[in-house]
């Protein structure tokens, strides 16, 4: 694979010399960007003496089209350090020297290793651009905690360059079972109106259906993603959003796909819609709901590819009720979580099919979805 690392102005610099000597003796070739702050910390020769890099630096910026070259030429970018600084470039949109130009043009999801001091990291002005880079797609590894080069300890650390490279090395293997595959992702949570201002909705961060569309796309995967309601929109080379059910249910009948993973939150209930705007004229108002269609069971029945059910269930009963709509539904997989684990950023998944479990993984949905893929592509 031809990766190519972005390497910004850090002490945590040197780690990317090891990680590029990694990758290279994996037998990656290596392709490298110094920002003006990366290069007070390490030189270009150090790069191409361990791995035989090409190294490019803002000197080379203006020379033809580079950033748009190297984008094309990469099949992976990882930005390791990733300093406070650039992930609020890239997230801003600034593209004012090599690195960030080449992120801008750079077409598929790009991997962070973020390193700065415990205090940076709490920022909250940084807590907003991760959230930024990861709704739009990217990957944002996760930080060590331990010694920081100011001499305190905390959180911060970038990962260590044996953990970026095995994440890299991970994609080389989703790229050779995903790569050209169609891939149907739903995620979020339906919108049944109940007249034209309220609606009734499920709780849905979308995150895990995000992370999916990530790592496949990066996986060069053709993803299709379904947006449920008001969630971002994922990396995908084609976007659809919809509201209610049955807009779902039509839109998904009639799309072909190899794989179609249902991580949407539907509505099991709607109401008799009313146009308008229901006054509130009496102290008590009662609704009532119809049950929706079962868009996972249609696509069941009507099979064109494997389907994959995500399912919320109490503890003590998941693999039961997993297994119970794994048949019922005539799915291939179901990715089961346990209630209690809803709404923290750590999530716990257990994964099933036909012949029973397959997995159990836990992490952040980051994480998790890139076992998931893995798992699969080793089925
Ligand atoms: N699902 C669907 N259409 C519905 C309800 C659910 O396609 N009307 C899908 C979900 O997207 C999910 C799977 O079915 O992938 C299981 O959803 P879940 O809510 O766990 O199961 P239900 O079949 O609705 O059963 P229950 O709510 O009773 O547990």
């Amino acid at each position: 694979m031809r990766v190519l690392i972005g390497v910004s102005g850090s002490i945590a610099a040197f780690k990317s010399l090891i990680l590029a000597r990694l990758l290279y003796k994996e037998g990656h070739e290596v392709g490298v960007v110094l920002t003006r702050g990366a290069l007070n910390f390490i030189t270009p020769l150090s790069f191409q003496e361990l791995a035989g890099a090409r190294v490019l630096t803002d000197d080379d910026f203006f020379k033809g089209n580079t950033h748009i070259d190297l984008a094309r030429w990469a099949d992976v970018m990882v930005v390791a350090p990733a300093t406070y600084n650039v992930i609020g470039k890239v997230a801003s949109g600034i593209a004012d020297d090599l690195l960030t130009a080449t992120a801008a043009a750079f077409p598929h999801p790009i991997v962070f290793a973020p390193a700065m001091h415990t205090e940076m990291w709490h920022n909250r002005i940084l807590r907003r651009n991760l959230d930024i880079l990861r709704g739009v797609g990217h990957v944002i590894l996760p930080v060590g905690e331990g010694p920081l080069a100011s001499g305190d300890v905390g959180e911060g650390r970038m990962l260590e360059p044996e953990e970026i490279a095995h994440y890299i090395s991970r994609l080389e293997r989703l790229m050779e079972f995903w790569a050209g595959k169609r891939v149907v992702i739903t995620y979020g949570g339906t919108y049944e109106p109940i007249d034209d201002v309220r609606v009734i909705t499920n709780r849905s961060s979308g995150r895990m259906g995000l992370a999916l569309a990530s790592w496949l796309s990066m996986a060069r995967a053709h993803v299709v993603a379904v947006a449920c309601g008001g969630v971002p929109t994922a990396p995908s080379a084609e976007f659809h959003r919809v509201g209610r059910v049955l807009e779902l249910r039509n839109l998904l009948l009639d799309m072909d796909y190899d794989y179609l993973f249902m991580a949407a939150a539907v509505s099991d209930y709607a109401p008799d819609y009313r146009p308008g705007k229901i006054k509130k004229s009496s102290d008590v108002l009662t609704l009532h709901l119809k049950r929706t269609v079962d868009v996972l069971s249609e696509l069941g029945r009507n099979k064109k590819g494997t389907l994959v059910g995500f399912a919320l269930e109490e503890r003590d009963r998941l693999e039961e009720e997993a297994m119970r709509k794994l048949r019922e539904k005539n799915l291939d997989y179901v990715v089961a979580n346990p209630i209690d684990a809803i709404g923290s950023e750590r999530t716990e998944v257990f994964l099933f099919g036909r012949e029973g479990l397959l997995g159990r993984y836990s992490g952040n949905k980051w994480q998790v979805a890139s076992e998931i893929v893995m798992r699969l592509a080793s089925v």
